[in-house]
């Protein structure tokens, strides 16, 4: 441990002292307490959180009511905070806490669990346990990209892990949970996405982006994918318990692979009558199908598949979607 990063710790931590919101998950050691407060705050800000946070404890106070409760009541009090997997691996995970006898101590064993992300991982072993290991969310990576300079891809998780490593370093401290929770609150409320105010940060004097006036452009953003529409009109030709398949020239998914015949083309507008719509990478593709029970002998290098074979050739989701629903 050097003594740069004591001094990191120390300011950052004097600083969450005199400066920290006063949270109900932060007054409390309690696992099961914290696990549900990082849960709803993934994807849901702080105020939003607060009033479902009272609730859902007013009504699963401990590990062992929200194990015994029907999944039915637990999605009844998560409805309106959204991303509703959050609230069924909540209450699948319970019922496995609780058959394990409660909760692990660390962050590797607690991974096991549904849900149980590396972020929520450490945060709950972090925050009850003191468990000294750096906690990753979006303000931290924010704060660590900034304070050491690190334009890293944070998105791809090999680059993302040089943040992790900082973050574990600085976790080294006799009060982790502090640590961490000072990261978090410096990333919320002074080294926001945009105009930071640095002039209140008690890293402000050692913040490279800030040496470097680079707070705008670290940490690196996602490049954003350019979303195309397509429209495609599969043909499905049935003849003796066989359908038509071509070889992929023209889409831009699916390439080289056997696929249905018919016409595609790339749309501006999303087409309000579809079959099926399925998304790979940046193409979102609206399915139109075309029925012919008769075979289609226009097209040349056609190849004839068994129904039941079709699987061995292409078993991608979208030709399995098309084939289930021109089958009806
Ligand atoms: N967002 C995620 N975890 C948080 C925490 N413990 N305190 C404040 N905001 C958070």
């Amino acid at each position: 441990m050097n003594q740069e990063n004591r001094l990191d710790q120390s300011s950052l931590i004097s600083w969450y002292h005199d400066n920290h919101r006063d949270l109900p998950w932060r007054r409390t050691k309690n696992p099961y307490l914290i696990w549900i407060s990082e849960v709803m705050l993934q994807q849901t800000t702080v105020v939003a959180v607060l009033p479902y946070y009272d609730r859902f404890l007013k009504r699963f106070p401990d590990l062992k009511t929200l194990a015994n409760a029907d999944l039915e009541s637990v999605l009844e009090l998560w409805s309106g905070l959204g991303y509703y997997s959050r609230a069924r691996n909540l209450h699948k995970a319970a019922r496995a806490l609780l058959a394990e006898g409660g909760f692990p101590k660390t962050a590797a064993e607690l991974e096991k669990f549904p849900g149980f992300g590396p972020y929520t991982s450490r945060a709950v072993s972090t925050f009850a346990y003191q468990e000294k290991v750096g906690v990753l969310d979006g303000n931290v990576i924010r704060v660590l990209c900034r304070r050491f300079g690190l334009p890293v891809r944070h998105w791809l998780p090999k680059e993302r892990n040089t943040l992790q490593i900082k973050a574990d370093q600085l976790a080294q401290t006799e009060t982790p949970d502090l640590l961490n929770q000072a990261m978090m609150e410096l990333g919320a409320t002074i080294c926001t996405p945009t105009s930071p105010a640095c002039l209140l940060c008690p890293w402000t004097s050692r913040c490279l982006a800030r040496q470097e006036s680079k707070t705008t452009e670290w940490p690196l953003k996602k490049p954003k994918m350019n979303f195309e529409t397509w429209v495609w009109q599969p043909e499905i030709s049935i003849y003796k318990n066989q359908v038509a398949f071509v070889q992929n020239e023209k889409m831009p998914f699916l390439k080289g692979q056997w696929v249905f015949p018919g016409v595609i083309k790339k749309v501006k507008v999303k087409p309000k009558n579809f079959d099926v719509k399925h998304g790979i990478t940046r193409f979102d593709i609206f399915i139109q199908i075309k029925k012919k029970t008769r075979r289609s002998n226009q097209i040349k290098s056609v190849k004839w598949v068994a129904l039941d074979q079709v699987k061995r050739i292409n078993p991608t989701t979208l030709i399995q979607k098309i084939l289930q629903q021109g089958l009806k």
